[in-house]
């Protein structure tokens, strides 16, 4: 039996290939459809429509899976940290030790910001939200390093941009946080390790180790996603030959939304508001619920896990331990139970498969770290740093990528003559 499908449309019958992933994932390729018939595809919001073939990730909605470079997010999130899964998601395998110390070593090589680059930091107002922040700071690193802006993404690119990418964004979002609070920026100082170091620069003081632990398995859970909103961005912003600033730049102006990365901090404001409200969590559940309401909660619903999320899973444990470890008695949290118990029962959430994602809870924990809540977006940009830097690569090694160009169904007016103004 052939692996093609078959589309019928006013008598003609149009055969269209059928590609195979991996993991058995069907897909019905219609590249060349609108040449043989005329016809285009529409399909908002890309609900149904793969954009690329990946190697990077895997995720099944329906089964809650989620594997990076085919290792299961749960072994990862135990076992690795976050540079090794950012290597491994870059390059596809594990590294060796050698390369683990190789890969840290060329991250350290650019622990450092060009005084142009603090410069341009200092001018922005203490206020400025941080996701503008660290998208125009990324977006101005291309005027200190021409060297990326050539149409060819060379190994030379490809190598630097990564270990500059995941050094210089750290100290962007440290040394901005430092001026937002009337202190000097701090030094980088990579021999502490990822995570450690950042906490470092953020509050220069002694950073436990379980609490450098938790932001890194944090960073690990947001590391990739395959063809999400922002990743997708990458990709499109990418296809055109801009360099890898204006490509990473632009993922994280689409990460900003609320829809997306700026979940986080939506859920942290939407908490306090329950609280300051007086606590009273069945209400907003009702809210959520009138079709009239615009409010939506927050931290609830997936685009594609229509069961659980597995990340929230792991991100609850961690909640756990570091609420403990802290000492951190928040009755945020208690609201946040509440919700979730509550949801969870709920015909609406259960009937639509609403669920908590991945920024349910991890607002609750930069809460706990110290982290202000309109940074917490910002914190999902160093996490998601690695994948959309993978998502890019791979793109720029497929010979066969093409520039992302959709096309549109026109439902606007047909031929009409311009008229003069006198005459409107
Ligand atoms: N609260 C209340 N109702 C909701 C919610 C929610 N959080 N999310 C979805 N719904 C309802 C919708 O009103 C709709 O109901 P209807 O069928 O009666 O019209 C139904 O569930 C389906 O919702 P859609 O918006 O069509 O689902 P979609 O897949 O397009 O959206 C999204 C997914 C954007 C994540 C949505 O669930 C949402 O807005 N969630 C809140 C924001 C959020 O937490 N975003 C973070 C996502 S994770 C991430 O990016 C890291």
């Amino acid at each position: 039996m052939s692996d093609n499908a078959k589309l019928e449309f006013k008598g003609e019958v149009y055969e269209l290939p059928v590609i195979t992933g991996t993991e058995n994932e069907k897909a019905i390729d219609i590249t060349k459809l609108r040449a043989q018939s005329g016809l285009i595809t529409i399909d908002n919001g890309f609900m149904n429509t793969g954009s690329c073939q990946s190697k990077v990730t895997f995720l099944n909605g329906e089964k809650g899976i989620l594997r990076y470079r085919g290792y299961p997010i749960e072994q990862l999130a135990e076992k690795s940290d976050f540079v090794e899964t950012s290597y491994l998601l870059y390059n596809g395998e594990l590294p060796t030790k050698a390369q683990r110390e190789a890969f840290y070593a060329d991250i350290t090589k650019h622990a450092k910001l060009p005084e142009g680059v603090k410069n341009i930091l200092n001018q922005f107002p203490a206020d400025a939200h941080p996701m503008g922040v660290v998208s125009a700071t990324v977006s101005a690193l291309s005027g200190f390093y021409p060297e990326f802006l050539g149409p060819e993404a060379t190994d030379e690119v490809k190598e630097r941009a990564i270990a500059q990418l995941m050094a210089q964004v750290k100290i962007i979002m440290a040394n901005f946080y430092r001026k937002t609070v009337g202190k000097d920026p701090i030094e980088s100082n990579p021999a502490l390790g990822y995570s450690k170091d950042f906490l470092n620069m953020m509050f220069d003081g002694e950073v436990d180790d379980d609490v450098a632990k938790a932001l890194d398995t944090l960073l690990i859970l947001h590391a990739d996603h395959e063809q999400n909103c922002s990743a997708s961005t990458v990709r499109v912003v990418g296809s055109s030959h801009a360099n890898i600033f204006a490509s990473i730049s632009a993922g994280i102006d689409a990460l900003w939304g609320q829809l997306h990365g700026g979940a986080n901090q939506a859920v942290l404001e939407m908490l306090e508001e329950i609280k300051a409200d007086g606590g009273d969590y069945e209400k907003f559940i009702a809210k959520a619920k009138d079709k009239n309401d615009p409010f939506r909660l927050m931290g609830f619903g997936h685009r594609v896990y229509k069961n659980f999320d597995p990340r929230a899973k792991i991100i609850k444990v961690a909640c756990d331990t570091i609420l403990e470890k802290l000492n951190v008695q928040d009755p945020l949290l208690d609201i946040a139970k509440g919700l979730e118990e509550v949801a969870l029962k709920d015909e609406y959430f259960v009937q639509r498969n609403l669920y908590p994602n991945v920024d349910f809870y991890s607002g609750i924990i930069y809460k706990a770290l110290g982290i202000p809540t309109n940074m917490f977006t910002a914190m999902f940009v160093l996490g998601r740093l690695p994948g959309w830097l993978s998502q890019w690569k791979e793109l720029r090694e497929d010979g066969t990528a093409k520039i992302a160009r959709p096309r549109q169904v026109y439902t606007g007016e047909t031929e009409r003559n311009y008229k003069d103004i006198s005459e409107r």
